[in-house]
């Protein structure tokens, strides 16, 4: 199994864990991190309260869905994020919002990290190629997740070539829904800041680039090249 698939079935598709007889769940994924390594970026309690009720809450309605099509549930979450059509009426809804909302904090939560060094190998020359420079980058980044009207994401996304693309979702949605796998995301809904910084989102966004684990970042675009 090569890291890139490692990754996305080890944060994605914890559904083999369930037992046999059952159909299959899945689970919470613990944070690489302690509740505080992120302050004075992202503070503890936000963070306590956006991995361990959030995501908890998407987690749970996903398994609910799920256990009304054990068939379905033994699939890759990304697979059923990509091909949302082939999901059932009756938890379509439920997969696009608490599966996209799982899928999208379980990237989150390893996309984060203590701040230290930035973008290594492929990734520094696609973004320079991309936008011309980090300080560009980040500029167009946070731009792209002010213009966000609500809650929702901001993307980046392989693009081919050697390039990349900043994309933005509404709500839980992904560039998964729409058959791509996105580099990372930044979470942009009002839980993912508001106890610390209100209605500043630009205040929010410019701290969460200072705790972005680009080595986890940059691996992952290498494997995402492959
Ligand atoms: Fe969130």
């Amino acid at each position: 199994m090569t890291r890139r698939n490692l990754i996305i079935s080890g944060a994605l598709s914890a559904f083999h864990l369930g037992a046999q007889s059952a159909a299959p769940t899945v689970t919470l994924p613990k944070l690489p991190y302690a509740l505080d390594a992120l302050e004075p970026f992202i503070d503890a309690r936000t963070m306590e309260i956006h991995h361990g009720k959030h995501h908890q809450t998407y987690v749970d309605n996903l398994n609910k869905a799920l256990a009304t099509q054990p068939e379905l549930a033994k699939q890759p979450l990304d697979q059923l994020l990509k091909n949302l059509s082939a999901v059932p009426d009756s938890i379509r809804g439920a997969v696009r919002n608490s599966g996209g909302g799982h899928a999208n904090h379980s990237l989150f939560w390893q996309t984060l990290g203590k701040p230290k060094g930035g973008p290594a190998g492929k990734l520094v020359k696609s973004i320079e190629k991309s936008f011309g420079s980090q300080t560009a980058f980040e500029d167009k980044l946070r731009t792209a997740g002010l213009g966000v009207f609500g809650s929702g994401w901001v993307w980046v996304v392989p693009n081919g070539a050697d390039s990349l693309s900043i994309e933005t979702s509404p709500n839980q949605d992904s560039p998964w829904n729409a058959g791509k796998t996105p580099l990372f995301g930044l979470d942009v809904w009002e839980h993912a800041y508001y106890l610390k910084y209100q209605n500043r989102r630009a205040d929010y966004l410019a701290a969460v680039l200072k705790v972005v684990n680009w080595d986890f970042v940059s691996a992952r675009y290498e494997d995402l090249s492959k």
